[in-house]
Parts: C-alpha cells; structure tokens; sequence
C-alpha cells in the first residue's frame, strides 16, 4: 500500500460493568475541535538557531494534531538521514469507533520526501488521551524501507500494562513483548550518529520518559507551555512530587536547551500552539513550576486541579490500544458508571 492511503478500521465496544474509576488524563482544557490539519516547523540544520553544536544537532520537524492537542515530532540526523518518530497520533472517532490513519500517513509522507530512514519510533508514556499510531506506522514503514524500527518506550511500562491489562480484561500475550526497546534512566542510544539520551521524568506516568538529542528536550506530558505549566498527575502511578522533581530536573539543564511538549491548547488569549521554548523561559516564566515555586506549594495546587479535571473522552480506548503499543484489538471494553445504581 502506499504510504498516503489511508486505511479504516471499524471497532466495536462491548458494554463492561466495571465501574468507571477515576482515572483521569485529560489535561488542563479541551482542545478546540477542528478539521484534522497538519503544520509543520521543521528546524533544518542551518536554520535552528538554538540547536548545540555539531554533530549532535537534528533536524526537527513538529507536526500538530488539532483534535487532540498532540504534538509530534520526527528528529532526524542530517548526516546519515537516519530519524525518529515522537508520540505519532492514530486519528479515532469516539462518536463511530471509527480508526483512520491521515494523521500518521502525513508523518510517512514527510518522511518520504526528507528521505528518512526510521530507525525508531518513541513513546513518551502510555497516552490516555489519544491512540499511537506506533504500530501502524512500525507496520508500513517496515514494508517501505529496509528494517523494521523497533517501539521504544520507558521501561517501567510493564507496571502501567499490568494495571490497564487487569482493568481492561487484556490477556498478557496481548502486551507482553510489544515494546521492542524498554528505556532506563540515562540509556543512551544512537539515531545514526546522533547520540540520543533517555531521561526518567515520572510524575503524570510512571512510565514516563523525555529524550535528549542534542540540546533538545522531548519532554512528552511532564510539562507544558509556560502559561498552561504542567499536566496532571491523578493518572494510576502519577504523583504530584514527582512531576515537580521531573520538571525540576529539566529546568537544572542550560538555560539555552529547548523542552519540546507533548500536547498544547489553543485559546483567546493564544491562538497558535507552540512546541518548545528554553530551559531559561521555563525558569523564569513557567506558572506552576518556575524557580521561586516551591515543592509544597506545587504539589497543593497540582492535586487541588487534578480533582476537578473531568476524564479524557477517548480514556478507554486510548489505554486499551496503547498498553499494546497501537495494535488495535477487534473489540474494547468500556466500563459503565452505575452511580451506584442497582436491580
Ligand atoms: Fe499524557
């Protein structure tokens, strides 16, 4: 298949009567809803004026997905082409169950015409707001190019399987080996002659990991443009103190690295979303976590929000495909909230 055809899968749920826990991942506010559209900022070698020095610099390009708020991210090494694939978003319809894959055929279409070979594809956490397009794109871009780019994510993701697998009724063969790289603190690892570095961040996930490649950040949920501050942590494993710590630990690094987010939202007072800014911008201007913020008063604020955070609309389905790294099962679960409701 080429690699712009989009492809549907139809998926049916199954009713479940497990209550509906508070599980939630959503973040700070809904995106606006929009037609799925991409943009793109690829930062070229000769054009980033913030990138260290050679040849730890990448090409980046931030792909945005409006319905959900994900950035994602292809970094690439200008020297051998090898690349990257960040939190790619499978498109999901929760009104029609409905999978399709305009979304990620964007990314293999840029990828395409950059001329990359994929030589891994990276997972900041398991997701619950929205699919990986992981698997797909594994599956296409092994049919396109000479070897199959294994899905790396932090090795603390079996936790986070166990629990979803249980929650969700999930067999263990179902997700047991679908990461092909299981990243601990500080493992470093090569995209081409880039070198790559795998930096622990939990708080919103246990699972959670940034990944430095040159002086960039890729810093999935752990925190967020500087007026929105940082994600929630009231996800299974999260924890307030421990997002502080992580942020704390991204904002120790020079001030001129940029921290590239996973998700950002729009509104009137800022209608264009924006990927990254410094380590410098983060410690003077981020709401919730700059330096004259203290631990406790953080974490005060961070569990007083998190209560009343509704849950992410695509919860069930996000976790159910993402503990198996993006294979879409022919059937999920949904949990049905009795209110306590009983004959
Ligand atoms: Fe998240």
């Amino acid at each position: 298949m080429a690699v712009s055809d989009n492809r549907t899968i139809r998926t049916n749920h199954a009713a479940a009567t497990m209550p509906l826990q508070r599980l939630d991942h959503r973040h700070l506010s809904a995106p606006k809803p929009g037609r799925l559209s991409l943009s793109t900022q690829a930062t070229s070698p000769s054009t980033d004026k913030t990138a260290s020095k050679p040849p730890d610099k990448p090409a980046i390009h931030s792909i945005y997905e409006p319905k959900t708020g994900t950035w994602q991210y292809i970094v690439a090494d200008p020297s051998t082409s090898a690349a990257a694939i960040i939190d790619p978003v499978l498109d999901y319809d929760p009104a029609t169950h409905e999978i399709s894959t305009n979304t990620a055929d964007a990314l293999l279409t840029l990828i395409k015409k950059e001329g990359y070979t994929v030589v891994v594809i990276l997972e900041t956490h398991a997701h619950a707001d929205h699919l990986t397009a992981a698997s797909y794109l594994q599956a296409r871009l092994t049919q396109e190019q000479a070897q199959t780019p294994p899905i790396g994510i932090g090795a603390d993701i079996t936790k986070v399987q166990q629990v979803f697998g249980q929650k969700y009724g999930i067999p263990a063969d179902e997700y047991s080996g679908v990461f092909g790289r299981l990243f601990r603190d500080n493992e470093v690892f090569a995209i081409g002659s880039l070198s790559a570095v795998a930096i622990h961040l939990p708080g919103h996930t246990p699972d959670h990991m940034g990944y430095r490649i040159g002086d960039n950040v890729f810093a999935g949920d752990s925190i967020f443009h500087t007026d929105l501050g940082t994600a929630r942590t009231d996800f299974p494993g999260g924890d307030a103190a421990s997002l502080f710590r992580s942020a704390r630990r991204l904002l120790s690094l020079p001030e001129h690295v940029r921290i590239w987010v996973g998700h950002d939202y729009p509104s009137e007072m800022r209608a264009t979303p924006v990927s990254s800014v410094s380590v410098g911008e983060h410690r003077q201007e981020n709401k919730h976590v700059k330096l004259d913020v203290a631990e406790e008063e953080f974490v005060k604020m961070r569990n007083c929000r998190d209560e009343g955070l509704p849950p992410p609309k695509l919860i069930h389905p996000a976790l159910q495909v993402n503990v198996r790294a993006g294979k879409v099962p022919p059937m999920l679960k949904v949990p049905v909230e009795r209110n306590g409701v009983e004959w």
